[in-house]
């Protein structure tokens, strides 16, 4: 679904960083390992990941981050046994209710990006409501990926192309750009993956091409404050080309 852009304003950061990136993506990985590793059940690794979804959001506000995209279902965490995925999915429901005013007040606008339409008609709806409720908030964007797969999301711009009698000369990245969930936003400048896991799973296959990635083995429930604070460190110190060389970029 894609929720039309409003303006952003910037935030200002409290400049502790010399390079922040505008827009940070997380794969937030590792609650069942987390919970495996103390004897817990995963629903209890799943239960601290949200507690730590709430802090970085924070820590996110006050750096001065403009955009937060986290990974919180994709189109193939639905191969997961049932009883795990009615767990998910009761989890972004008790988020929303429990979470809006404050997210609110914070002026966080909530953004979905994925496909509602498999999803019970009663989460549909609070998905929907809180995208609503935060749309002219402009202290941080929070893309809530949940029911995103980075393949399904050019499927469906494709369609959406082809339903709209775009012709083959009117392709082109911008257009393709439009058409996606996140259509109107900057790129991510830094995908972080927690858990130690190498690959990106399906995520922002488009919009990250020229992202900086950074994988930590530190599990989600465990990846704080410091650890973001230590990954926007790293962020700062990387050269980003674009193609280009090093003199063209810093000459
Ligand atoms: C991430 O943790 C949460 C989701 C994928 C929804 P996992 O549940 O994948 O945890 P691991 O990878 O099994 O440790
Ligand atoms: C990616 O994590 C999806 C989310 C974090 C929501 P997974 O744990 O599902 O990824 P794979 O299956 O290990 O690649
Ligand atoms: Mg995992």
């Amino acid at each position: 679904m894609f929720v039309p852009a409003t303006k952003e304003t910037p935030v200002s950061s409290d400049n502790q960083f010399e390079n922040l990136p505008k827009h940070i993506a997380i794969i937030m990985d590792g609650n069942g390992r987390w919970a495996k590793a103390r004897g817990l059940p995963r629903t209890e690794g799943h239960r601290q990941g949200t507690e730590n979804l709430r802090q970085i959001i924070r820590a996110c506000v006050e750096f001065g981050v403009q955009i937060l995209t986290i990974y919180a279902f994709s189109t193939e965490n639905w191969r997961r046994p049932p009883m795990e995925v009615r767990l998910l999915m009761s989890i972004l429901q008790t988020v929303l209710k429990r979470e809006l005013k404050e997210l609110h007040t914070n002026g966080v606008q909530i953004r979905h990006l994925g496909k509602l339409d498999q999803v019970a008609p009663a989460l549909q709806r609070e998905i929907l409501d809180a995208c609503e409720y935060t749309k002219n908030n402009k202290r941080l964007i929070l893309n809530v990926a949940f029911n995103y797969g980075g393949r399904d999301e050019i499927v469906n711009a494709v369609r959406e192309i082809v339903r709209a009698g775009v012709t083959a000369e009117q392709v082109s990245e911008d257009l393709l750009n439009s058409y996606m969930y996140t259509g109107g936003l900057p790129d991510p400048d830094m995908v972080i993956r927690t858990s130690g896991e190498l690959r990106i799973s399906n995520f922002l296959i488009w919009q990250a091409a020229y992202a900086e990635y950074y994988f930590t083995p530190v599990y989600w429930p465990d990846f704080d404050k410091e650890e973001l604070r230590k990954a926007i460190v790293e962020y700062g110190r990387r050269t980003r080309r674009f193609g280009m060389t090093d003199e063209q970029v810093d000459p």
